[in-house]
Formats: C-alpha cells, structure tokens, sequence
C-alpha cells in the first residue's frame, strides 16, 4: 500500500528487491507526481554514462521519485542541480564532513563519490518536460566496494564508522527535495544556482577537464549559466559552456599527488 509521508503527499512504494527503481517507476504510467519508488536493493542498478549502480541489499538509499514540472526541456539541468543541492544537505544533515558536488550532481565527501542522480525525462512534442524520474543513490552501510569502486566510493559508515537507518535517510531527502523543486517551481533557479555553487568545489576556479563529444576540453569553472551547464574559462580565454560530461579535477602544476 501506498503511504502518504509529511507536509508533500508522497506515495511510497517499498519494494524488498527491483531490477532498478528507475525502470519500476517509468513503467508506472499512470503514477501521480511524487510517486516515489524505493527498494531494498536493486539488481540492475543504473547510473550516468550506462554505468552499474552498486546497490547491495540494505545497504544503501535507493530511490526514485516523479515529477511532472511542464517546463521547457532546456530548463531541466536545474532538476539536476536541484536534487544534488537536496543530496548534498541531507549528507551535511546526518553530520559528515567534507560533502561536496562534483557538476552536475555526483555527491562526493572529498574526491569520493557517496552518492548519484540519475534523471530520465519525457518531453511533449512542444518540448515540455512531462515525466522526470528523479533517481538517487546514497551509500549508507557499505562498510567496503568491490574492485574497482573500492578506490573511488565511500559511504556514511566508512566515513563515520556508523551505521543508519534507511528510512531515516529516505524522510530527510524527499523533504529537501521537496523543498528545492517547490522553490524552483514558485520562484525559478538563482536560489538553487546559490546553493550549488555554495556547496560545490566544482563551481568556480577549479581546473578540470571534460570530454564533449569525442573533443577534450580543459579550463578553469566559471560559474553555471541560465539553463545550468557549467561555465569553463578555457586556456586561450574562451568560454565554453559544458551541458553534459563527466568532469575530472586537473591536478594543478606543482600539486602533489594523492595517495
Ligand atoms: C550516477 O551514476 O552517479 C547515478 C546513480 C543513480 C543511482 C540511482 S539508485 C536509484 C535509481 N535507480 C537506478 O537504477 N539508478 C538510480
């Protein structure tokens, strides 16, 4: 049975195991917005760039909520933006130190990653974003990854030695992402652009390096533009704005590596 949670009527559905909560929602077509999908663990967990999500069982949030906006598809980085912002305070919120977003929305303490957003959208034929599946990953009680995640992930309990309950999670992030989708909905995104930069090292003055569509760009971050892509200010002294990618940090000349 569905279960109606807090101020936002969320409807909730636990499933003990799914293949993946992303896949379960989208074929819910009938589902009313904020129809949210959780499970246990997921078999086939998806993330960014066709990548696995580990999701072993208990283990982790594993999460996807619906949401129905109607604006125009070239807005919708900011539902991307929007649901990092929410992860990244509900991390600041259970006390863990060092959260960080790496653009658009990896949820990093440090450079590890402890959490990701995976949106799949469907547009009318005026391009209107119609149905956002809104997927989020959060490692909680991993307390080790299989090679080759173990050199690249962490959870809150290798960062804390603790364990949490799910579901304790699972009530503070659809209350911050509630909060940041009714904020963009009533009053648009220069809030959400504030509170990404200000929870993000990625956003301003950092070297990093991109690949877009097979061409390798460099440069300094510079800020997001109006649609959320992320500015970069490139060696010769141009701006170019990245919409999609996987950003990596660039190693500064001079900085030592980590070990
Ligand atoms: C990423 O690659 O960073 C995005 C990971 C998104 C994982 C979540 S877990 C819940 C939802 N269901 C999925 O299959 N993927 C997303």
């Amino acid at each position: 049975m569905p279960e109606t949670s807090g101020h936002q009527p969320f409807l909730i559905h636990h499933l003990p195991t799914v293949d993946s909560t992303n896949t379960y929602l989208k074929g819910m077509r009938e589902a009313p917005e904020w129809t949210v999908v959780t499970a246990d663990e997921q078999t086939a967990g998806r993330g960014r760039q066709s990548n696995q999500w580990h999701s072993a069982a208990g283990a982790g949030l594993y999460l996807s909520a619906l949401l129905c906006p109607g604006t125009m598809m070239r807005k919708a980085g900011w539902l991307s933006l929007l649901a990092a912002v929410a992860g990244a305070e509900t991390l600041l919120d259970l006390g863990l130190d060092g959260v960080d977003i790496k653009w658009p929305n990896d949820l990093l303490i440090g450079e590890r990653k402890i959490g990701g957003i995976l949106i799949e959208s469907e547009t009318s034929s005026s391009g209107r974003l119609e149905r956002a599946i809104v997927g989020i990953g959060i490692n909680l009680n991993h307390h080790l990854f299989p090679p080759p995640l173990d050199q690249t992930a962490t959870s809150y309990r290798i960062e804390t030695g603790r364990s949490i309950e799910v579901a304790l999670v699972r009530t503070r992030l659809l209350e911050r992402l509630a909060h940041w989708y009714q904020q963009w909905c009533n009053e648009g995104e220069s809030a959400i652009r504030d509170r990404w930069l200000a929870c993000s090292s990625y956003g301003r003055g950092r070297a990093v390096g991109v690949t877009v569509a097979g061409e390798r760009v460099e440069g300094v971050t510079a800020g997001l533009d109006l649609e959320g892509a992320l500015r970069l200010i490139t060696p010769s002294g141009t701006v170019r704005t990245i919409v999609t990618g996987e950003v990596s940090h660039l190693r500064p000349v001079g900085e030592a590596p980590s070990l």
